[in-house]
């Protein structure tokens, strides 16, 4: 199989990229006619950016698992679809071949159906990175119920409010996760999530790290004892068959948590049929993929880019994609150049904080190690830093790699802007030229659109493509607010972004109260709400500021009262309370206690001035005088961290 819809010249880029704007509907259209669908849709695309309301392929039935699995089959039955390596390199690798992956989700499909699991239904899934996981997200896709995989570092309180939001009946978890050398106890963090709860209906449990877990009657149940008994069901005289749930192609497929400059995480929700083409789409695209190469995305499927690059649109495409349970620095950092070398990966994937990271351990761990087989090399999750492009590039590369920097979000589905690899320019630290369907514009702050090159702005995108999010669970009107309302009629990113003089854009990083901390979103209202439920904080304000490492670190202004004696202890405290109300991941790297912040008089906390002492700037703070107590930034600057 090859990918008739691969483009394989700038030519033939610049010609989709044209045809994709003057004639949407048709290029599309022809786009999906490559998939299976159970019934064609009625309309390609309907659209509105004031409700706004985006329907794509609609009227058209389907179910994804078929397209990432069934059509494979004949013809690629025994290829791998998932080389999976453990987190501890002792164990044993588990290779999953497409006939392996379509019993195993025919088996979950089955067990989910037997415990009342039906179409529609939400079902959380919080495992670590091992290949029942993909089992378990694409069983939901199976039968049409809708999946939301919570990330391992989120804490129970996150849980909670994950599962409530979602109106979720069903959990599948593991005992525990191997990350490094640790072992996350799982199912400890879902129990500590369901005290008090009483609709969730079943927890169904995989064995991995066989830590003793509690076992609640009638309501958590082993994953081994029912997957054994449907595979009774599945399987008669050696065939394997589950019917796949004919689904309309705007039905949802997942729910996936993020967070924005307000409030609580948002549940992000993507459809099944536009979703499919996306991913797949950017997927053969972007990497040129060509069949029977090894794609290796380092991300977790905790986020979005594991939805779209380890799971769908590499299984979409018939690819074979590696699973790694593990962490890039354990047994050593070396991790990723074995794992390269060990499964002969033609693609590498990661995040630029990994590249960072790796980059300081030095070239010991790469230099004796093959990676001749490496092909494309790409990233994402933040803007690379020059030095972490040509590091990646010459040593990772040997400078023969095309490197993909990839520009999208949870939002987007799948890739917006990006270089194709080896078939249109590559700029270091640019993500340079919008997907075939993507229409970027740049706006100042009162919407005024940037014609021309050499500008900046904030980034937009003005025509539906068909991976963009839908709504977000339960709220329509927050969907509407957060991304359509900023700018009328347009997609507001929240990304700040230059256009080069030869239209390359380049973006700089988030112009909204969101910071990107080793390629993590957190908010910072949903950070400073954490910091200010720990007893003795009075008030606090969060900025980011540059980190070596992690791109953005997080820095904590708190005005604290109570005893106090050791202010490094209180510093613990308040670190436990974030973690147990958001998770480790959004642990403050400085806090500083204040005695006020830097309010308006409407008290407006300017964190302008905050973010410029965090970055270590004394001198020019700006206009200060709009301030109450302009008193108050010199203290702030004295004790700055
Ligand atoms: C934010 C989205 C994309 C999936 C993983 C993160 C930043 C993402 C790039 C890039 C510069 C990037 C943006 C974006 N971002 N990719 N190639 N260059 N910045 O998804 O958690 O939804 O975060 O990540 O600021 O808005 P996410």
């Amino acid at each position: 199989m090859s990918y008739s819809y691969q483009i394989t010249s700038f030519e033939q880029y610049k010609e989709a990229y044209r045809k994709s704007i003057e004639n949407p509907e048709q290029f599309w259209g022809e786009i999906a006619d490559q998939f299976t669908w159970h019934q064609k849709w009625d309309k390609v695309l309907d659209w509105n950016f004031t409700e706004p309301k985006v329907e794509w392929f609609k009227g058209g039935k389907l179910n994804i698992t078929e397209n990432c699995i069934d059509r494979h089959l004949a013809t690629r039955g025994e290829d791998p679809a998932i080389i999976w390596e453990p987190n501890n390199p002792e164990e044993r690798t588990r290779i999953v071949t497409y006939n392996r992956l379509h019993k195993r989700v025919c088996q979950v499909a089955q067990m989910l159906t037997n415990l009342g699991v039906k179409k529609g239904d939400r079902v959380c899934i919080y495992m670590g990175m091992i290949p029942e996981l993909t089992y378990a997200v694409l069983g939901c896709a199976r039968i049409g119920a809708i999946h939301s995989v919570i990330f391992g570092g989120f804490s129970a309180q996150s849980i909670a409010d994950r599962v409530y939001d979602a109106q979720a009946e069903y959990i599948i978890t593991c005992d525990g996760a191997y990350r490094g050398n640790k072992d996350i106890p799982l199912k400890g963090v879902i129990d500590d999530a369901l005290i008090g709860n009483r609709t969730v209906k079943k927890v169904i449990v995989y064995t991995r790290t066989r830590t003793p877990v509690s076992m609640i009657k009638g309501r958590d149940v082993w994953w081994e004892d029912e997957m054994e008994h449907a595979e009774t069901q599945i399987e008669k005289d050696g065939v394997v068959h589950f019917p796949a749930a004919s689904m309309d192609a705007e039905d949802p497929l997942f729910i996936l948590y993020t967070s924005g400059s307000t409030g609580k995480p948002k549940g992000v929700v993507h459809t099944i049929g536009g979703y499919m083409i996306w991913t797949n789409y950017t997927f053969i695209n972007v990497f040129q993929y060509q069949p029977g190469q090894v794609h290796f995305c380092t991300a977790d499927i905790g986020w979005i880019t594991g939805h779209s690059y380890i799971v769908y649109g590499p299984l979409s495409a018939g690819a074979t994609t590696v699973l790694f349970e593990g962490v890039p620095t354990w047994p050593d950092a070396g991790r990723f150049w074995e794992i390269v070398d060990k499964h002969k990966v033609n693609i590498m994937y990661t995040a630029p904080t990994a590249i960072r990271s790796l980059m300081g351990f030095g070239l010991n761990y790469v230099k004796d190690k093959n990676l001749s087989s490496l092909k494309v090399l790409g990233t994402v999750g933040e803007p690379i830093n020059e030095e972490a492009w040509h590091w990646y590039h010459q040593n990772i590369g040997k400078e023969k790699c095309p490197i993909v920097d990839t520009w999208w979000q949870t939002e987007t589905g799948g890739t917006l802007i990006s270089n194709l690899a080896g078939v249109t320019p590559q700029k270091p630290a640019h993500a340079t030229l919008p997907m075939p369907g993507v229409q970027p514009q740049l706006v100042d702050e009162n919407g005024n659109v940037i014609e021309g090159n050499g500008v900046s702005g904030n980034l937009c995108i003005t025509h539906p493509w068909p991976g963009m999010l839908r709504t977000t669970y339960g709220d329509h009107e927050r969907c509407r607010t957060t991304y359509f309302a900023t700018y009328p009629g347009k997609y507001f990113t929240g990304d700040g972004c230059l256009r080069d003089n030869d239209g390359n854009y380049r973006i700089t990083g988030r112009v909204d109260d969101v910071l990107n901390v080793s390629g993590h979103r957190i908010g910072t209202a949903e950070l400073e709400n954490a910091l200010n439920m720990h007893s003795g904080v009075v008030e606090s304000a969060i900025v980011g500021y540059p980190h070596d490492l992690k791109g953005q670190g997080i820095y904590a202004y708190v005005i604290y009262e109570g005893h106090h004696h050791d202010e490094n202890l209180t510093r613990q405290d308040i670190i436990q309370t974030v973690s147990r109300i958001i998770g480790p991941i959004a642990k403050p790297d400085k806090i500083q206690f204040v005695k006020g912040l830097p309010k308006t008089r409407s008290g407006k906390i300017m964190r302008r001035i905050l973010r410029k002492i965090a970055e270590g700037e004394t001198e020019n703070l700006g206009d200060t005088s709009t301030l109450l107590d302009p008193g108050v930034v010199d203290e702030i600057k004295n004790g700055a961290l």
